[in-house]
Order: C-alpha cells, then sequence, then structure tokens
C-alpha cells in the first residue's frame, strides 16, 4: 500500500498551531517547547483569511511568509491550510450573498466561523483566489506535506443564490418537470409542479415542521444530497486550483467522522488523502469512538487515514469539558493508529487567550511551560512515535466482515414520518458494530458501490433505502456463499424515497424468503420478547410482523397479538444465507447472535474476547501488527495466539504467552508476515 506522502518517514505528530494569534516574541518560545514535545508537523493558517485579505484588493502574506520561514528553519514539517473556513468581516459587509440563511428562513449576519454560503459567487471568486495565490507563494517549501482545504466543510444554507442552484440542480437530475414530479410523488397534496421556479427549498418555511422532519421526504432528501454536493463544489474548486500548481503535494480536508449533512463517500473520491477529527464526547464508548475511524477508513477505501486533530486534554464546546484523564491522550492515539491512521495529531499547540477556545486544552498551556501534565505526556508520546519510525506507515486492516453505511439512507431514515421518531439509523449501526468489536472480528464500513467479494458477511442494519441495483450485488453476494445479515424496515424504498410495492422488504424478498406484513412501533419503556438459543431477549422500538416464505424460523414473538410470529430468519439462497432481525434487541443479543454467525461463516476473531480491551490489526509488507489497547483502570492480561515482538517495551514473545497491557495501557504486537505471504 502506497503511504499518502514520500515526504514522510513516520507517524507524522504535532497538528494546529495559531502564530498570527501571539507576539514574535512568543514564536522563539514555541519552536523549543514545540521541538522537545517531538511535534513534526504544525498545522498553519487555518483561520487566517482575514490577517492575508486586509481589503478587496489587498493582499498581505507578511506574517505568514516569517511564519513558513521560521518553522522550516526549525525543521518542522507544514500541513498548509487555505484559510477559507471564516471569511472576513470586510467580505461579509461588502457582498451579504457570502452570508448563509438558516434553516428557519434567519439571514445571518457576520460571525462565527464555517459560515460562507456554498453558492456564493463571492466565495468562490475570492476563495479560490486566495487557494491560487497561496500555493503560488509556498509551493517551493519542500517542507509541506499536504495541504488543508478550509476547516471542517459543513452546515447548510437556505439563501436565495442556494434556491437557485438547487433548481439547476435538480433539472439536470430530472431533466423534466414530469419526471421530477414522479419522483416526489407530487400527486400528493397537490404539490403538482409546472415551472422549476415554483420550488422552493425545504425548510421551516416550507415543508418541515419541528427540526428534522419533512412532509416531502423526496424533497428533502434531494435537498440533502444537493446540499452536500454544493459544499463539496467549494472543495473541488480549490483542489483543481492547488493541483495545478503543485501537482505532488497531496490535498485533504479535516471530515468529522459520522457528519450527518455531508456525504463523505462521495467526498473522499476527491480527497488524495482522508483526514478527521476525532472528538468523543463524554459518553461515547471506546467503542464509538472506533467506529468513527472505521467509517472514516471505509470512505477512503481502506486507505490509511490522518488523524487531524484531537485534543490533548479538554475541549471547550460541550456541556462538561472533562479533561482526558491520564494516559487516555496516548490510548485515544494509538486506538486511531490501530483503525488506520498515519498521524497523530492535535488541536491545538498553544492555548489562545481570548475568545471561545481560550478554555480548549493545547499543548502548551496558558502557563506557558514544559511543566505540565498533559505537555509531558504529549512529549512521552512524541517519543514513542518517533521510536516506531515507518513500520506501520501504509498498513491496512484485512477484514472478511463489512458493515454497510449509506447518506443517503440516513437522510431518508430520519426525515421519515414514522414509524418512531426515536430510529437513528447511526444508533442501529452501532448496535452490530458494537458487537463485532467485543468479539474483536475486525471490519470494514462499506457503502453501495463498495465491492463485496472479499467479505464473508454482510451486515445492513436497517436498510430502508434499496437503491436500484444493490439487491442484486447483495444477490449475487449471497448467491456466491457470503452471509447477510439485516434488519426490520429494510428494502422498503428506492433511492428517490418512493415506496417499492408489492409487500416488505420489496426487492431483498427473495433473499430474505420472508414477506413482512406490517411493522409496530414500541413506546420507549414497551418491550415484547424472543427466545433464541434458550435465552430471552427483549424486543424494542420496532417489531416487525412477517411471514416466512421459505426462510427458517429461528425465533418468535412471545407476545402481544403477533405472538408466535418470527423474529429471526434465516433463509438458504444459492450457497449462502441471508437473516433477518425483525426488531431491535439489546448488546447480549447481538452479541450471542453475531458470536454464532461468525462462527457459521468461519470468521475468527483476532483474540478471545475481554472487557475493556480493545483488538485491532493492520498489515504492510513489514509485517503484521497486533494493537491491544486497555481502556480499563486495570491491567489486563491476554494469551498470543502467535510469537512476535512487542514494539512499545522492546520484547519477544512466545505463542502462548501472555502479554499484560497496565490500565489505559496500549501494546503494539509486531507478528510476522500473514501466512498468505510467506
Ligand atoms: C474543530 C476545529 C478546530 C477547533 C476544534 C476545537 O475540530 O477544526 O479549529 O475549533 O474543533 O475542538
Ligand atoms: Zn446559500
Amino acid at each position: 500500500m502506497e503511504r499518502y506522502s514520500n515526504k514522510v518517514q513516520k507517524i507524522v505528530y504535532g497538528g494546529d498551531y495559531n502564530p498570527e494569534q501571539w507576539p514574535e516574541e512568543i514564536w522563539e518560545e514555541d519552536m523549543h517547547l514545540l521541538k522537545e514535545a517531538n511535534v513534526d508537523i504544525l498545522t498553519l493558517n487555518v483561520f487566517s483569511w482575514a490577517a492575508l485579505q486586509p481589503s478587496e484588493e489587498e493582499y498581505n502574506f507578511s506574517k505568514l511568509d516569517k511564519i513558513m520561514k521560521m518553522v522550516k528553519e526549525n525543521g518542522f514539517q507544514v500541513c498548509l491550510a487555505t484559510s477559507t473556513g471564516a471569511h472576513p468581516a470586510w467580505m461579509a459587509k461588502k457582498y451579504p450573498d457570502i452570508l448563509r440563511t438558516e434553516f428557519n428562513g434567519m439571514k445571518r449576519k457576520f460571525g462565527g466561523r464555517h459560515n460562507s454560503c456554498p453558492n456564493s459567487p463571492t466565495y468562490e471568486k475570492y476563495s479560490v483566489r486566495m487557494a491560487a495565490k497561496i500555493a503560488e507563494r509556498y509551493k517551493d517549501y519542500d517542507n509541506i506535506v499536504a495541504w488543508h482545504i478550509s476547516n471542517e466543510f459543513g452546515g447548510e444554507c437556505y439563501c436565495e443564490n442556494c434556491e437557485k442552484a438547487f433548481r439547476v440542480w435538480l433539472k439536470k437530475k430530472y431533466k423534466t418537470i414530469e419526471n421530477l414530479n414522479y419522483a416526489w410523488n407530487t400527486a400528493f397534496w397537490g404539490h403538482t409542479f409546472y415551472e422549476w421556479d415554483e420550488i422552493v427549498l425545504p425548510n421551516l418555511l416550507s415543508e418541515h415542521f419541528e427540526q428534522n422532519r419533512s412532509q416531502f421526504q423526496g424533497i428533502t432528501v434531494d435537498y440533502k444530497r444537493f446540499n452536500s454536493e454544493s459544499i463539496l463544489k467549494c472543495y473541488q474548486r480549490e483542489y483543481e486550483v492547488l493541483k495545478s500548481i503543485t501537482p505532488d503535494i497531496p490535498i485533504t480536508t479535516n471530515l468529522m467522522g459520522f457528519y450527518k449533512e455531508l456525504d463523505y463517500k462521495m467526498w473522499a473520491k476527491y480527497m488524495d488523502v482522508v483526514s478527521w477529527d476525532n472528538y468523543p464526547s463524554n459518553q461515547d464508548t471506546p467503542a464509538q469512538i472506533a467506529m468513527s475511524h472505521d467509517l472514516m477508513r471505509g470512505v477512503g477505501g481502506g486507505k490509511p487515514f490522518l488523524l487531524m486533530e484531537q485534543t490533548p486534554s479538554a475541549t471547550n464546546w460541550q456541556p462538561y469539558n472533562a479533561l482526558k484523564r491520564p494516559g487516555v491522550m496516548r490510548l485515544w492515539s494509538y486506538q486511531a493508529v490501530a483503525h488506520g491512521s498515519d498521524s497523530v495529531m492535535f488541536f491545538q499547540m498553544r492555548r489562545t487567550v481570548g475568545a471561545c477556545e481560550k478554555l480548549h486544552g493545547a499543548i502548551i498551556d496558558h502557563a506557558g511551560t514544559n511543566e505540565t501534565r498533559v505537555f509531558k505526556e504529549v512529549k512521552a508520546l512524541g517519543e514513542e512515535l518517533k521510536t516506531l519510525g515507518d513500520q506501520t506507515l501504509g498498513s491496512v486492516t484485512e477484514a472478511e466482515a463489512a458493515v454497510y453505511f449509506d447518506w443517503d439512507n440516513w437522510w431518508a431514515i430520519e426525515c421519515s414520518a414514522g414509524p418512531s421518531c426515536d430510529l437513528k439509523y447511526k444508533d442501529e449501526i452501532y448496535n452490530y458494530y458494537q458487537a463485532l468489536y467485543h468479539l474483536n472480528v475486525p471490519l470494514d464500513i462499506v457503502a453501495p458501490e463498495d465491492d463485496l467479494s472479499k467479505y464473508k458477511l454482510l451486515i445492513a442494519p436497517v436498510l430502508y433505502m434499496t437503491k436500484t441495483g444493490y439487491d442484486e450485488k447483495i444477490r449475487t453476494f449471497v448467491e456466491n456463499g457470503g452471509t447477510f445479515v439485516t434488519t426490520f424496515f429494510s428494502g422498503i424504498a428506492d433511492e428517490h424515497d418512493l415506496i417499492i410495492t408489492g409487500g416488505y422488504p420489496g426487492r431483498l424478498r427473495d433473499i430474505l424468503g420472508i414477506w413482512v406484513e406490517e411493522c409496530d412501533a414500541l413506546p420507549p419503556q414497551a418491550e415484547n420478547h424472543f427466545i433464541y438459543q434458550g435465552k430471552q431477549y427483549p424486543a424494542r422500538l420496532i417489531c416487525d410482523i412477517s411471514h416466512s416464505e421459505g426462510a427458517e424460523t429461528l425465533s418468535v414473538y412471545e407476545e402481544d397479538f403477533y405472538a408466535q410470529m418470527p423474529v429471526i430468519t434465516k433463509n438458504q439462497f444459492g450457497k449462502g444465507h441471508a437473516y433477518y432481525i425483525a426488531t431491535r434487541s439489546s448488546e447480549e443479543f447481538y452479541q450471542h447472535f453475531l458470536g454464532n454467525v461468525c462462527k457459521e461463516c468461519g470468521i475468527e476473531g483476532l483474540l478471545a474476547p475481554q472487557e475493556g480491551l480493545e483488538v485491532a490489526m493492520r498489515e504492510n509488507e513489514n509485517g503484521r501488527f497486533l494493537f491491544l489497547l486497555n481502556h480499563t483502570d486495570r491491567m489486563l492480561q491476554t494469551e498470543l495466539l502467535e510469537a512476535g515482538r512487542g514494539l512499545l517495551e522492546s520484547k519477544e514473545y512466545a505463542a502462548g504467552d501472555m502479554a499484560e497491557i497496565p490500565a489505559k495501557g496500549v501494546q503494539i504486537i509486531k507478528l510476522e508476515k500473514g501466512q498468505g505471504e510467506l
């Protein structure tokens, strides 16, 4: 597997550095402290647009010139941002088209960031011009490892320019107004459109009520696609100009994991390397963080990604900004690496003095010394990463299991009126993800276009939107011996969010060997039950009521008018099998069930499961790297199945030896190459 850049010889270590927020006397001090912290890469120029362009015709790069020079002289590599994540105040005053309009119709004034209308002609003109000027000016700096376009693209805009652009987008997609009327089922509630300019954006002024509920899902899902593509265009425009000037520097922008507004699978096609910002909330489990990393690897087609940002200690934007406990910053850094990251980077190098991020964690705190706990932890991890060198770079995850995830499906499920407002796509993905995570089964998160032939198991929770042709892909997969698992509320609609008539689960019916007749939504406290292999489990949220059409019934509901009707079915189809899980159950159930399914399809966990011990594997031409991550507060031990070398402690292990992983600690055991490669 290729590396994202031939300029890097190790896991790059560093992150966002904003010297422009400080007097120059501090810069020298920063250079010393950051070197001492073993930092080797600095992300520069993220929010400097206003500084670089004081007025419409005036550009001033003198400060950035100094910073670039100093950083290079001090031997740092650079991830150079284009600064277009927040427009200057003068621009907003002079050209209000750059300001966004909110979901509720409110036109914004200047303020905040990530705030430019994606269809603003002003934004287009000046963002591209800025990217070009920066690329031209700094193209000969051989320490630029990557371009960082804008920052955390996101949000939505409902302004008039976006409305006009939406109509153009629709015309391109549907060609005729008749096609559009059909796709949106506008005969409902007398919505038939005769002219394109009768169409308005779906928001609180038109089709929406409450936050996410739409009265016309077809319109809303199309708007979501349009908005994601509009913002992507902003990225692409800068991408093109950077590429034309510096064809050899990889280009990225920092994504945000499970971020609903942007279809990252589409975005990743235009990124030389995927990068993302990992900011879990206090409530997130290690499995949830792992799932986000796997998604980011998945959108990039399995290639290594970059951890662009994480906080070394606290965030500032949560209701309760807990500190990362001693060891956790290191543990989560290695967790990112275990799931495919080739970098460990932070926001930020030095903590600022004013505005909302003055209380956000940084390597150099307000005390300005190397005496802090955080500084010492950062320095120690930097030391370790140096000793790891380039061994793990470019390594990939070999998975036999895949979990399907699709943004269109996410949008469609969650703007649906019915069956339950509590049905959240990501939660259902997590139920299945978590079970495989606990079983130590590596998995890939795949999208509709991804090849399935290398997998033995495909799990597609709540496959509500079955896009044309995807059923065929599943059919081929199962016919050839694959195992397919899907759940309630699947096979319901096509890519226009129009119901596939003739009985649920629509085009999946023959594969699953069932017919779903009705769908019952259970209020929060209500439960039905079922027995699976002698154990009783809860049925919650949604209970599909189905009939077998050839599938074997493995469990039935115990209560209500649909008692004795199937909850779990298994259908033999070609050489493979297809399971339907008609309800939401408990964590224990998912582990029990998927444990059996994995056994049946010959998928083994990397090591014996143990509560709190995360196990992951990456491999490249140097060998296989077994990551053991202890998320508990006590020492754990695990038996190794193969001989290997502990890289962080320089220790040799024989097969059968016990490896010790200290509380919140990590082991990376390098194993011999896979058998196929010997
Ligand atoms: C994001 C941004 C950074 C910073 C951090 C704070 O990830 O990209 O500029 O605001 O959040 O957590
Ligand atoms: Zn707009």
